[in-house]
């Protein structure tokens, strides 16, 4: 038995301990630097992370990588880390401790399922590994399930493409009194080193192996606004395509031509685990093989569902053409998720029901006047299945559904309707579709309206559009869902201003959007001049396909 071993053992006797006087673990100065094996200085150069928050459960991650561009630079074995939750922030009234192992198999990473917390109750947590302490992470329960919160506020935000700018967003959601974050995909990009964005890529290359991943992940969360984002509240997290590779649609890349069937597979294995090591996922995500259980659903008491979804790893290749993406064979989700969704918003109890989705469903044509140009990555190219799911929502049997979405690199804010080109068509739900954190730049809102307000003029479904940089805050009740459009007047520079340009209000038992809000513009001067960059936004070129 090693010595690390040794005191695992120990230390967990005492974890699971329920009340305040508790044994307090071991001290670095009181022994447990000298039993372990040195390590390198600051292995929680990572930060921490908690996730997946339920009634009496929490997910509390970090990863030990002091190098965490060049492999991570732990030793080649089992590291134990002491771990502890507290009621309060200076760990007097601890709840919880115990000991983990950070396997070189995970890159070292650390996931915490901390069972038996009170509901609805704040937290405060830190690790302590070979002498050094990691930061301290706050985080929060759900509420029971027989719960009746009177209010919940959460965030949510995507597309954080590291090279197009710096998370001026993120230091301001920081600060706001959120129960949870939801992220909606696009956390890494895979886009290789680009010399003219505001910052770049590690490494030479697009990531394939599982080592450029993690190092892909790792420079991510170098990111101190990030990090600040993690340690002040649980997030709720899920991928879109840049996880993995652009537009990758279940086992097939962006580029068939140039990665084979089992080039691309084992590109996904690594992607998914290095995500699986990087995100305070629950073990039920810890990838098998091909698949990582991403699809899942979180309860806010009776006042909130939140359905998380993954229309990544199970949809059809997206169509060609228009008449392709009618066909009533395509699948955004896979049917088993398809049957996952419906009974879950049939059976949820809950007042309202959030989608934690990516792409948009909301019909998003890009051609002005009787032509229409569609981007059938989105839920554009499965229109059978929107039409089923949005019918469903527009039968009575699922209370007030409100989608919320990432990937456009815009905020586009939409009634949802079972056929989008036929106005008489119900108003069934809601969309909010949320900005970037960075993806995208600093947007020029004058060429973005000049574009899109002609095409929303023709797109009665359409209540809000803005091409700015930022963030979502949700503020539900028992009879409305007001949620503020929250932007950064620069990712350009380390620091920005926030202000609220807008709000969208849901009235529950109305479908769709009652009230747009905008706040009057800033004044000119308020928008610092800085230098310009290249963004290679994906989402800024109009699709070939028609
Ligand atoms: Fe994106």
């Amino acid at each position: 038995m090693s010595l690390s071993t040794k005191i695992s053992r120990r230390l967990l006797l005492t974890g699971g301990a329920t009340v305040a006087t508790a044994p307090m673990l071991l001290h670095p100065e009181e022994g447990y630097a000298q039993t372990t094996l040195p390590l390198p200085a600051d292995v929680f150069r990572l930060g921490v992370a908690s996730g997946d928050p339920l009634p009496d459960a929490v997910v509390l991650w970090t990863r030990l990588a002091p190098e965490p561009l060049t492999g991570g630079g732990m030793p080649a074995r089992n590291v134990p880390v002491e771990w502890e939750i507290a009621e309060d922030e200076r760990f007097t009234r601890r709840r919880r401790t115990g000991v983990a192992p950070a396997r070189p198999e995970l890159a070292h990473s650390v996931h915490v399922d901390v069972r038996g917390l009170r509901p609805d109750t704040a937290y405060f947590y830190r690790f302590r590994t070979g002498g050094q302490i990691s930061p301290v992470g706050r985080t929060r329960t759900a509420p029971s399930r027989a719960a009746r919160p009177r209010a919940l506020r959460f965030a949510f935000a995507s597309c954080q493409d590291y090279q197009a700018g710096f998370y001026t967003a993120y230091q301001h959601l920081a600060a706001e009194d959120l129960a949870f974050v939801a992220f909606l995909g696009d956390y890494i990009y895979e886009g290789p080193r680009n010399a003219s964005a505001a910052r770049q890529h590690e490494g030479t290359g697009e990531p394939y192996t599982l080592e450029q991943y993690r190092n892909r992940h790792g420079q991510y969360k170098t990111d101190p606004d990030l990090q600040a984002a993690h340690a002040a509240f649980p997030w709720i997290v899920t991928f879109d395509d840049h996880e993995v590779d652009n537009n990758w649609a279940d086992e097939t890349p962006q580029d068939p031509a140039l990665q084979t069937p089992e080039a691309f597979r084992a590109r996904r294995i690594a992607a998914f685990q290095a995500y699986y090591e990087h995100m305070p996922l629950r073990r039920s995500s810890l990838p098998r093989r091909l698949d990582l259980q991403l699809y899942r659903r979180f309860r806010y008491g009776s006042l909130a569902g939140v359905h998380v979804l993954d229309t990544r790893q199970y949809r059809s290749d997206q169509p060609a053409t228009l008449a392709d993406a009618q066909h009533p064979a395509l699948t955004m989700t896979g049917p088993q998720q398809e049957k996952w969704l419906v009974d879950g918003l049939q059976h949820s109890g809950t007042r309202w029901n959030v989608l934690a989705n990516q792409v948009m469903w909301a019909q998003n044509d890009r051609q002005a006047g009787p032509g229409q140009t569609f981007d059938f990555d989105n839920w554009d190219g499965y229109r059978a299945q929107r039409r089923r799911l949005l019918e469903f929502f527009g039968s009575g049997r699922v209370d007030n559904p409100v989608v919320l979405t990432g990937d456009r690199h815009c905020t586009w804010v939409s009634d949802l309707r079972p056929d989008f080109d036929d106005v008489s068509s119900p108003i069934v739900g809601a969309e909010i579709t949320g900005t970037s954190i960075t993806s995208g730049g600093n947007a020029n809102p004058a060429s973005f309206h000049a574009t899109y307000d002609p095409i929303m003029a023709e797109s009665p479904h359409w209540r809000y559009i803005d091409n700015q940089r930022g963030y979502v805050v949700c503020d539900l009740s028992r009879t409305e869902m007001v949620s503020s459009l929250r932007l950064v007047d620069t990712v350009w520079a380390p620091t920005a201003a926030v202000r609220t340009e807008a709000r969208f209000t849901v009235e529950a038992g109305r479908p769709g959007i009652a009230d747009v809000f905008v706040a009057p513009a800033p004044p000119p001067a308020a928008r610092p001049a800085g230098p310009t960059f290249d963004t290679q936004d994906d989402q800024g070129v109009l699709p070939p396909r028609r």
